[in-house]
């Protein structure tokens, strides 16, 4: 393997003891910790896991969590009274609605009753057009950890060739934003794409969010590449019958011609959850500011 492992774990482990020294600060200053909202609709057992996993590292950094657990029945009307009550809330800066919702719920219509200013997972269709024409405002979680992993690795990102694969609005969308306001040259590849393989071959940077296991193979990278992979695959192992976790890249082919590239599980992960923080703290700041 020549790749170097890219330990977005240890980067969001220093990320929220940042954060936590700030939110001590808020406190002293504001008299009230930061708070964070989230809601879970439903009992998906990966959606469960992450709202669990965001409401501790909530806590972990000092702030306040509120979760809303409601059932799978929970009719649109309800979800979007909650949405109001946390809007009016004082004590809450940041609501994160988990997707996906159940199918009888307008995911977007719930997703643009949230206050662009507390939508501290900016997908409000406000913060993605800010976003675009780039005006501060709330960037999605997990293309922001992304970033901060490729600055880590690459230092300055200009002139760079990035592909994301991937077109979706939580990651493909924003993380191409992302790249052209460092100054790269982006193409965004999808499931239309013609050769996809000779679209990454020209890429310093690969972002991969496509949701398929292992698709993305060694041979295709140009030697040096950075790869950051958002894959969060479970495939059965046939061995133990117990699943694990594999991410949009094949990682033993691509570790040996990437110059650096993020596992799964370890890469993006911890990164997304630091950022949710982060941005909770920014929020809770901007509206003291
Ligand atoms: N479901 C999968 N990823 C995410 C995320 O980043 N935010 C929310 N709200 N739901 C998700």
């Amino acid at each position: 393997m020549t790749a170097r492992v890219i330990d977005g774990k240890a980067t969001a482990a220093a990320l929220r003891e940042r954060i936590a020294g700030e939110v001590v600060r808020f406190r002293d200053a504001h008299g009230r910790a930061p708070g964070l909202a989230v809601v879970l609709v439903g009992d998906d057992p990966a959606s469960t896991v992450y709202v669990r996993s965001k409401g501790k590292a909530t806590l972990e950094a000092g702030m306040e969590s509120f979760e809303h657990k409601l059932p799978a029945d929970t009719g649109e009307k309800e979800l979007l009274e909650l949405v109001d009550r946390l809007n009016d809330d004082p004590a809450v800066d940041g609501i994160l609605i988990q997707l996906p919702l159940p199918r009888h719920i307008d995911a977007d219509k719930v997703l643009t009753r949230i206050d662009p200013d507390k939508d501290v997972d900016g997908f409000h269709p406000l913060n993605a057009g800010r976003l675009a024409v780039g005006l501060d405002g709330f960037v999605a979680c997990t293309p922001l950890g992304c970033l901060k992993l490729l600055r880590a690795e690459r230092g300055d990102l200009s002139g760079l060739n990035a592909v994301v694969i991937g077109r979706s609005n939580i990651v493909g969308k924003p993380m191409a934003q992302l790249l052209l306001a460092e100054s790269c040259t982006v193409t965004i590849a999808h499931s239309r794409t013609h050769d996809l393989p000779a679209v990454v071959r020209g890429a310093d940077i690969v972002v991969a969010a496509v949701g398929r296991p292992e698709m993305v193979k060694g041979d295709w990278l140009k030697p040096d590449a950075t790869v950051i992979d958002v894959g969060i695959n479970r495939i059965e192992a046939e061995e133990d019958g117990k699943g694990r976790l594999v991410g949009d890249v094949d990682f033993a082919s691509a570790s040996v011609v990437a110059g650096a590239i993020s596992p799964v599980p370890g890469g993006v992960g911890p990164m997304t959850i630091a950022c949710l923080i982060r941005n909770t703290l920014v929020s809770a700041a901007r509206r003291h500011g």
